[in-house]
């Protein structure tokens, strides 16, 4: 369900503003009945008109992008830096689901359907997020330990739900460490191995949901199937 406000203008007939306006003086009717209400939610079978025109909403599309680094993941950036949506040619109005920092690669997935964007991001739909990262040092048993305790982020305690040392590179003082999360809190893999005194050098998201970078190359993306699309649809209930 969205906004009666945002679906008219995601629909490209007015501005959000004045898509409120219409709505206020009685211009919008929702399946035949004039709405005036500015919190008013409508479906996709909900049909809206607009003075007496029913309006096209705009097609549902949803992407799994590979994302590179050096790019920001927005829509659009006051720096006028390369965005996530910059990569993909569509003229639908998608937005990234979460967030990867500017130097995070890996599993980003882009959709219009703000249903679909708030299942993956709700935090009961309890979805697995697997970032590989590459710490400054090598991580001991007590560290990983302490992480799988528990560490203080915004005044909460958060937890990984798993954490492996998937590899140890005493040459180059580093190593590698596989760790999942559900939360999305902002930098929050790089606060946590930070708060037990480790350095993210690298970071990479492998996974999110049942999302993974197979045939993805780093900048690389694809359309989701029918079939995936329902699958999170399928994880609201859980
Ligand atoms: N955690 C981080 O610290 N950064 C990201 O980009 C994603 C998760």
């Amino acid at each position: 369900m969205e906004r009666l406000q945002k679906v008219i203008a995601q629909a490209g007939i007015a501005s959000r503003r004045k898509a409120e306006e219409l709505i206020t003086e009685g211009k919008v009717k929702v399946n035949g009945i004039v709405v005036t209400e500015l919190g008013t939610k409508v479906s996709d079978k909900d049909r809206i008109e607009v003075n007496n025109e029913i309006i096209e909403k705009e097609k549902k599309e949803y992407y799994l992008l590979n994302k590179p680094r050096g790019v920001v993941t927005t829509t659009q950036d006051d720096k006028n830096r390369k965005t996530v949506v910059d990569l993909i040619p569509t003229s639908a109005r998608i937005y990234p689901v979460g967030r990867l920092d500017y130097d995070t690669t890996g599993v980003l997935l882009l959709t219009n359907d703000g249903d679909f964007a708030n299942i993956l991001m709700h935090p009961t739909s309890n979805v697995d997020k697997v970032y590989m990262a590459k710490l400054e040092g090598i991580i001991k048993g007590e560290q990983i330990n302490q992480l799988k305790d528990g560490v203080e982020l915004d005044g909460e305690i958060v937890k990984p739900s798993r954490v492996k040392l998937k590899k140890v590179d005493p040459k180059s003082n580093s190593c590698m460490v596989q760790i999942t999360i559900h939360e999305g809190k902002n930098h929050q893999v790089k606060r946590m191995f930070e708060a037990v005194g480790f350095p993210v050098a690298k970071l990479k998201r492998e996974k999110e949901a049942f999302f993974d970078l197979k045939d993805l190359q780093s900048g690389e993306f694809r359309k989701l199937t029918p079939k995936e699309v329902a699958k999170v649809y399928g994880l609201k209930q859980k």
